[in-house]
């Protein structure tokens, strides 16, 4: 019995041993910051580029923050972690980190003095990274203006928060490594598939998670629940009823608004608006290339027409008196703006009956874009819809009812006004 247990306890040891030794990374020395005139122009400018496609600034940057000091708290199902300072002060940023340490941090993961970090990181895509690509980053985050700004301490609990179980984590879920072209597609396609894998990491929002927060790989793009949100499928399965194509990918993309699906509100916003707005026009066509050529939209084209034909039929519905109070509700409170001249979607005014918010399986992002409008800075730029917070929860559950029912074939959504309820409590 007894050298059964110390057979037990010495197993565990080397299991501890091996694991810890197979966890460790070295600290990587520490430099003097390098002058930010030691970078070459051209090389910061394409790391600009860069930073704004992989939204360095918007976690980075704490509300009404320097820009890139950190502190930025991002919520996950295991508590909130904070986003670091990276700029270049060399005693709470990253002024004193090598290239290298730089480029491990991006592309494994790994901190400077070896510790692991979360993937709140997305280092599983920024992995995809150019050599190139790093050091245009590097050069750029070192010539920003250096800001003293302390790491917040995060609120992960034990035994989560030590930072050697990352490597199980990484060990499970993470394939390291650069992006790898796919020959039988087009320069275009690869080039937005390196965009949207890597650097501009779309499917950390739209790519469903597992349990333990790391992506199904096997459900890319499949839609999923990001911050109160319904990031929506960018697969055949979205369901919006006028399928998506080259132009309104383009148009959504570059300009935050299109003609048939609406606008980028929510967490989409801040992706258009102070994301991709750095990226140039070709870099969002080969975006729409590769995202047209996932969800396949150019095989639907011809669900378009009958899909425009049942909206103008759905707009008509709410013109003249009323007698359904549902319908009365709606009439007076949304169609004077959403309601489009037959066949001529504005995209100013998006139609109801062509949303995915209106045609998702769940009623989040309705229900968030009535409590609480749509901001001048997110969808079109400068245009605003207002926000609807004194309805009460059974009336806004009404809307989304009503809207559902005459907008879309869908099956009605269950327990509407809990929901209201529950997201007018998490605020904006
Ligand atoms: C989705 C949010 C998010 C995005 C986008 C993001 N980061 Fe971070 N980053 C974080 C968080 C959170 C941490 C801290 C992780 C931890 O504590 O383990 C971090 C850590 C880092 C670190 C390690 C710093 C340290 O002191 O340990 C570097 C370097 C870094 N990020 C650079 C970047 C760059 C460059 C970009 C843009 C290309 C970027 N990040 C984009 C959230 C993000
Ligand atoms: C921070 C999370 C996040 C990231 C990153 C993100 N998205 Fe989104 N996306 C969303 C959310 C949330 C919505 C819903 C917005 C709305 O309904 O107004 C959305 C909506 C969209 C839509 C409209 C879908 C529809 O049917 O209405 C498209 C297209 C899209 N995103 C493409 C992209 C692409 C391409 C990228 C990468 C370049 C990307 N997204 C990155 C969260 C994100
Ligand atoms: C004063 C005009 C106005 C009224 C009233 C109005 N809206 Fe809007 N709505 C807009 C505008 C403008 C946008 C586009 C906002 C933008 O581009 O920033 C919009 C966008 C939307 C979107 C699309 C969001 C997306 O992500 O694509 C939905 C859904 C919506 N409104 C629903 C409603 C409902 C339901 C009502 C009634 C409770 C309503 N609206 C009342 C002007 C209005």
């Amino acid at each position: 019995m007894k050298r059964i247990l110390i057979g037990l306890l010495a197993f565990a040891g080397v299991v501890v041993v091996a694991f810890g030794a197979f966890a460790w990374r070295p600290a990587i020395g520490k430099i003097a910051p390098p002058a930010p005139t030691s970078f070459a122009p051209d090389l910061v400018a394409r790391g600009e580029v860069l930073a704004g496609a992989g939204y360095c600034s918007t976690c980075h940057t704490a509300k009404g923050g320097q820009p890139f000091a950190g502190g930025y708290p991002m919520k996950t199902s295991f508590g909130a972690i904070y986003s670091t300072n990276i700029t270049p002060d060399p005693k709470t940023g990253i002024g004193s980190w090598s290239e290298a340490a730089f480029s491990r941090a991006l592309r494994e993961g790994v901190a400077r003095n070896g510790a692991h970090l979360f993937p709140a990181l997305p280092y599983d895509h920024f992995t995809k990274l150019s050599d190139a690509d790093v050091s245009a980053l590097y050069a750029y985050m070192m010539t920003r203006p250096a800001v003293v700004a302390e790491k917040k301490r995060n609120g992960i609990p034990f035994p989560l928060n030590i930072r050697a179980l990352q490597a199980g984590w990484k060990l499970l879920f993470f394939k390291p490594g650069r992006f790898e072209p796919d020959k039988t597609k087009s320069p275009e396609w690869n080039r937005g598939a390196y965009l949207a894998e890597g650097i501009s990491h779309c499917g950390a929002c739209h790519t469903p998670r597992n349990g333990l927060g790391a992506e199904k790989r096997d459900k890319a793009f499949a839609g999923a629940a990001i911050d109160h949100w319904i990031a929506p499928p960018l697969t055949a399965a979205n369901p919006s009823p006028a399928p998506w194509d080259q132009a309104e990918l383009v148009a959504y993309l570059r300009t935050g608004v299109s003609r048939y699906h609406g606008v980028a509100a929510g967490p989409m916003a801040p992706v258009v608006h102070d994301g991709l707005v750095k990226l140039p026009d070709s870099d969002i066509q080969a975006l729409a290339v590769y995202f047209n050529d996932r969800d396949g939209g150019a095989g639907r084209a011809s669900a378009l027409a009958p899909a425009l034909q049942k909206a103008d039929a759905a707009d008509r519905l709410n013109v003249g008196p009323q007698s359904d109070p549902s319908a009365r509700l709606y009439t007076a409170a949304c169609a004077s703006c959403h309601y489009n001249g037959p066949g001529q979607p504005n995209p100013l005014r998006p139609d109801l009956a062509l949303n995915s918010a209106v045609n998702l399986d769940d009623p989040t992002n309705l229900i968030q874009v009535v409590l609480h409008g749509v901001g001048a800075k997110e969808g079109a730029p400068g245009v605003v819809m207002p926000a609807f917070n004194r309805f009460s929860d059974a009336d806004v559950a009404r809307l989304a009812a009503y809207l559902r029912a005459t907008r879309t074939d869908k099956p009605a959504w269950p327990d509407l006004e809990k929901k209201v309820a529950a997201i007018r409590a998490e605020g904006k």
